[in-house]
């Protein structure tokens, strides 16, 4: 059988078959990492990881045999591409399976966010409720979002938020043939939103790109949404403005540092969390981790990959 190396959790519905088909190392939960590597290196042809698991490329290079990583998740920050490339290794991800699930999300954080949902519930069960009315919140209706990134995530968060009545306009690199809004310009489009929400692929290109100016530029009554990475976020300067009444609120889902949480976003009402949940469905995850499989199936077989990342698809 081929041997695989496993760098992070998986559930019993990917980790089944995969053993079942290939002799799987699991390095994510292995208590001498450097040891596994020396006795076990050159024989990983493959290799599954998560979507926000980072592979150094010191890692892959005590890989040398290695042909094909296969991302259970569609984000592949954490992969060093241009590495990959370099060696011909084939790195296939799961996108498509899990938009609608983590635009949801999105859709979630936008309106807990406004209408302080996430506060409305306690206030029920504590009683608070007979004490005094809950107090007012802010529509959705007739306000506007600005989506950063306008891939198939980004156009179903568009959907559903105008469903709810918001206008939308979007930043990218390019303007697309849609009815949205086109903004050239971050922080102009900042400027004009009332609501900001980010649904860009993390990593080097979009490292802390909302940054301390973005988020003055939302404004005391702006709220930042993120269902991407945390990393896209400057997690110091989101902290300061929320401190100072520069932002208005957030609603997060992913964060730098994840799972540990600053404890100044814990401690703040206007700020909506969730634990990184934007695909965390069973239908969503059985799809991404059958995808999982199907790519490594389809390389170890000599196709192409099923989903291959788009950094690869010409070479
Ligand atoms: C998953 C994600 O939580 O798809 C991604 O890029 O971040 C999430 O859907 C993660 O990949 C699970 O490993």
């Amino acid at each position: 059988m081929t041997d695989i190396l496993i760098t992070a959790p998986t559930p019993d519905f990917l980790r089944k078959p995969l053993e079942a088909t290939y002799t799987c190392h699991d390095y994510h939960a292995s208590k001498d990492k450097p040891g596994l590597l020396k006795s076990i290196g050159d024989r990983i042809k493959g290799l599954v990881q998560g979507g926000g698991t980072v592979t150094p490329p010191e890692l892959l290079d005590q890989l040398p045999n290695l042909e094909c990583i296969s991302v259970f998740g569609v984000g592949y920050d954490g992969v060093p591409v241009d590495y990959c490339k370099q060696r011909g290794i084939k790195v296939g991800h799961t996108p498509d399976v899990l938009t609608d699930d983590v635009a949801d999300v999105a859709l979630a954080l936008t309106l807990m966010s406004a209408r302080n949902f996430h506060l409305a519930d306690p206030y029920v069960r504590s009683g608070e409720w007979e004490k005094k009315p809950f107090p007012l919140a802010t529509s959705l209706g007739g306000k506007t979002a600005g989506i950063l990134g306008l891939g198939r995530i980004g156009k179903a968060i568009a959907q559903r938020l105008e469903a709810c009545g918001m206008k939308v306009g979007y930043h990218s690199r390019s303007a697309q043939a849609v009815r949205y809004t086109y903004y050239s310009s971050l922080l102009d489009m900042a400027r004009e939103v009332q609501f900001l929400v980010i649904a860009t692929p993390g990593g080097a290109a979009t490292k802390n790109i909302i940054n301390a100016e973005v988020l003055e530029a939302l404004g005391p009554k702006g709220r930042l949404i993120n269902i991407a990475r945390g990393s896209i976020v400057d997690e110091a300067a989101l902290i300061k403005a929320l401190q100072e009444g520069k932002l208005g609120g957030a609603g997060l889902d992913v964060f730098a540092d994840e799972p540990r949480v600053p404890p100044e976003l814990r401690a703040m009402p206007n700020v909506v969390m969730f634990p990184h949940v934007g695909s965390a469905t069973h239908e969503t995850r059985k799809a991404m981790g059958d995808l999982v499989l199907a790519n490594l199936e389809a390389h170890f077989a000599g196709k192409p990959l099923v989903k291959l990342i788009p950094e690869l698809q010409s070479t």
